[in-house]
């Protein structure tokens, strides 16, 4: 082997290590997923009628919505998606007043979205 070659394989094999150990670096954290709704009143009941499908991330990752808005979604998880909860009910009003406190903004007049 002359010395170019040689080189060339010190050069090839420094490259390949330099990959290996950089791979074997690279841990990857997900962050953590949240399986619980924030406690309070209200909480038992949206984790049965909105965690049958998907988990509370989808919750709890949300912007702060406002009540309006919150509602919305709750008539669309119904109208599109096919939750079992019945329009107009005492529920719907509860979920919303849960997701409202928790996840959302009381008041609407700053907010952002609309
Ligand atoms: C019948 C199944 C089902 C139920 C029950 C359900 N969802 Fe959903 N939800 C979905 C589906 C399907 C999506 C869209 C998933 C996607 O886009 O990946 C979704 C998405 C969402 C999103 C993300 C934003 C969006 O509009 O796509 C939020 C927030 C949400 N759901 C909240 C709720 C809340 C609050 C409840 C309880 C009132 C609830 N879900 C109950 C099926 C359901």
């Amino acid at each position: 082997m002359n010395s170019t070659k040689l080189w060339l394989a010190v050069f090839v094999i420094s490259i390949a290590v330099c990959f290996l150990v950089g791979a074997a670096e690279q841990k990857f954290t997900l962050p953590p997923e949240t399986t619980k709704l924030k406690p309070g009143p209200g909480s038992e009941l949206v984790t049965a009628q909105c965690l049958l499908c998907h988990s509370a991330d989808y919750i709890a990752t949300q912007p702060r919505l406002t009540r309006t808005v919150w509602k919305a979604e709750v008539t669309k998880m119904q109208q599109k998606y096919g939750a079992p909860i019945s329009t107009n009910s005492v529920n719907a009003d509860a979920l919303v007043e849960y997701l409202t406190k928790n996840y959302g903004k009381e008041n609407p007049t700053n907010s952002p979205e609309k």
